[in-house]
Formats: structure tokens, C-alpha cells, sequence
């Protein structure tokens, strides 16, 4: 092969690659960009109470201990808070939910995962989970029916009951419940990685770092230099 082939055939597969990576992406249906701050103790707070009142129901997410969640400084829970969230449950125990699987799938068909990993978990993480929340629908085919039938879902048919009552609201409690929905998918990114804002923090002074670095050696470098005649 000459030369030119071999830019030839290099382009084409750097063209298929992207082509088809880009075909990958546009699966699925559109994803509403969630308004979450993880940095946020407010919204963190906020989505903490409609994870242990709504979701908890259904949901766990075990690998979060009541312990752990005291700890975290962005949500700056004292202990009598956590107390009163754990109930008689353990401090060392995760936050499960009193909903046993074999309850679930009597009584939905599926056993609800696990929370705790759902937003690193699933493509479009936070933002397919506020999707996800805000996605009850009338199916447009008739097919699936209401309460079952989600625009973000893969299939549509989804097991879990419109957990916001979203799909019969009132005009005037948007507002309320897309907040509900952004405040738990913000809550959702958090516990997926809780220690996503120390390492950005850590990430800023290593940048600051190698600046100031750079500087330092350009200007070492200028000063060894001085005297040697071009
Ligand atoms: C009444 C029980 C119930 C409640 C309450 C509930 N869920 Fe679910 N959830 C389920 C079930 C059942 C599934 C499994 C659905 C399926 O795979 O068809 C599920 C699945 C999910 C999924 C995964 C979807 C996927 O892609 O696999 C997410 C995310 C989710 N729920 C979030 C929430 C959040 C956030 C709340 C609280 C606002 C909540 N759920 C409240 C029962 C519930």
C-alpha cells in the first residue's frame, strides 16, 4: 500500500468510528437536562427528604450508611438528624428500604434497584433520572397504559408507579415537582460518587500548582540562559 492509501484507509475507519459512535449516542429518547448542584448542602437536604419519603418506599440504596451520611460534609446532617432518619435501624446499617424484593415484584412485577449507583449507572446519569421522574405519560399509541408508560424508559413500559404523581398533576405544582425531581437527581449524583467535590477541590490546587510551576521553571529557565549568545 502507498502512502496515500494508507491516509485513505486511515480516514475512512477515523470516519466509521465516529459515525457509528454517533449513531450509538442518539439512542434512546431525549433527555431533559436536570438543574443540579452537588455542592449545594440546600438542594442535597432537600433531595435527601423526598428520597427518604417517596423513593425509600420502594427503593434502597445500601451502600450509603445512615453513619456515612453524617459525614458528609455537604450535607452537614448532625447526629439527631440522622437519628431521627434511621429509626431503629443501625447507623452502621445502609439505607434500605422496608419494601422486602419478593413484596416488590408481587406487587409491581419487578424488584426497584438499588439506588445508591443508579446516576453513574445509567447513560445520561442525573439527567435521565429527572427525565425519568418527569417522563409519565398518556402513551401516544394507546398501547401501554397510563401510569405505565414513560417517555424516557427504555421499551416505555415501566414497572414503577409515577412515583411524583406527575402524569395527572396540576398546572400550578410543576414548578413544585419538577424542583422535587431535580433536588432527588441532584441527591441521586451525589451519593453515586460522594467524594466528587473534594477531588474537583484537590483537581483546582493541582492545576494552581503546575502553573505556578510552570512560571517558576520558565523564569529559572530564562535566568540560566542569560548569557549563552544566540
Ligand atoms: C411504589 C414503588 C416505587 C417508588 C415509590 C419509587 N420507585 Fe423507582 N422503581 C420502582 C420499580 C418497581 C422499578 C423497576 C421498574 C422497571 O424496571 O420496570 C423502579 C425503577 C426505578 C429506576 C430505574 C429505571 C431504570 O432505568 O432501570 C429509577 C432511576 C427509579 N426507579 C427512581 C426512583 C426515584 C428517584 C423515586 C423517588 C422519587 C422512586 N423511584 C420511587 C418502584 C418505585
Amino acid at each position: 500500500m502507498n502512502k496515500t492509501n494508507t491516509w485513505m484507509a486511515m480516514i475512512a475507519v477515523a470516519v466509521m468510528g465516529f459515525s457509528t459512535s454517533a449513531m450509538a449516542n442518539s439512542g434512546g429518547a431525549h433527555l431533559e437536562k436536570a438543574q443540579i448542584d452537588v455542592t449545594s448542602q440546600e438542594q442535597l437536604r432537600r433531595g435527601l427528604t423526598v428520597f427518604t419519603d417517596v423513593c425509600m418506599g420502594c427503593h434502597s440504596a445500601k451502600y450509603i450508611t445512615y453513619s456515612g451520611l453524617m459525614l458528609y460534609p455537604e450535607l452537614g446532617l448532625s447526629r439527631e438528624a440522622v437519628d431521627e432518619l434511621r429509626g431503629e435501624k443501625s447507623l452502621m446499617s445502609g439505607m434500605i428500604s422496608d419494601l422486602t424484593p419478593a413484596d416488590a415484584i408481587e406487587s409491581y412485577g419487578k424488584a426497584p434497584p438499588d439506588l445508591s449507583l443508579i446516576v453513574p449507572g445509567r447513560r445520561g446519569g442525573a439527567d435521565y433520572v429527572y427525565s425519568l421522574l418527569t417522563g409519565f405519560e398518556h402513551d401516544p399509541h394507546n398501547k401501554i397504559p397510563d401510569g405505565n408508560y414513560n417517555r424516557v424508559y427504555p421499551g416505555h413500559r415501566i414497572a414503577m408507579p409515577d412515583p411524583l404523581s406527575w402524569l395527572d398533576h396540576d398546572p400550578s405544582e410543576t414548578e413544585e415537582l419538577e424542583q422535587q425531581a431535580n433536588d432527588v437527581a441532584a441527591f441521586l449524583a451525589f451519593i453515586g460518587d460522594p467524594h466528587q467535590n473534594e477531588r474537583r477541590a484537590i483537581g483546582c490546587w493541582v492545576v494552581a500548582f503546575l502553573i505556578l510551576l510552570t512560571l517558576v521553571l520558565w523564569r529559572l529557565k530564562v535566568e540560566v540562559w542569560k548569557d549563552v549568545k544566540h
